[in-house]
């Protein structure tokens, strides 16, 4: 089973953001529990960033090759208005699972509305890293 991670926007630079919202970790930190996770669960994992909405759409086209079993993507601010990545994941077959590491139902009126979520398996926002890790195992679960 083969699993992609996308994080998108400003989460390259994430221990320079807010540390009382995004917990301070740096994107290298959360990546490597990410690994840690995908050898407990005898997954393979890869993980993608970027700034760019369209090098995202790119890199979610390229599971029409079935490379990957599932998808779980941070959208970051891209959450709340890209039409463009909504309309890739709907274009794929695979399990989709969008995560935050806020809250975004707890903080500005904009974030609390996700463009994406709609198209996804479901979403998981708040729980700081461990959005990833339950989205992880939630996609190790439903692939069985
Ligand atoms: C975020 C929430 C978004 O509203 C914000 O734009 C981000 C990060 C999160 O993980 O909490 O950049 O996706």
């Amino acid at each position: 089973m083969k699993i992609l991670v996308i994080h998108g926007p400003n989460l390259n630079i994430l221990e320079k953001r807010n540390s009382s919202i995004y917990g301070g970790k740096a994107l290298e930190a959360i990546n490597s529990l990410i690994e840690e996770k995908a050898k407990e669960l005898g997954v393979e994992v890869e993980t993608f960033q970027s700034n760019f909405e369209g090098a995202i759409v790119d890199k979610i086209q390229t599971s029409l090759d079935l490379r990957y079993d599932g998808i779980i993507i941070n959208p970051a601010a891209f959450t709340h208005y890209s039409i463009a990545i909504r309309d890739a994941i709907e274009a794929i077959d695979i399990p989709v699972i969008e995560v935050h590491l806020s809250n975004i139902y707890g903080r500005d009126e904009f974030r609390s509305k996700s463009v994406i979520a709609p198209v996804c398996k479901g979403q998981i926002t708040g729980l700081g890293v461990y959005s990833y890790l339950v989205a992880m195992e939630a996609l190790k679960l439903m692939n069985k």
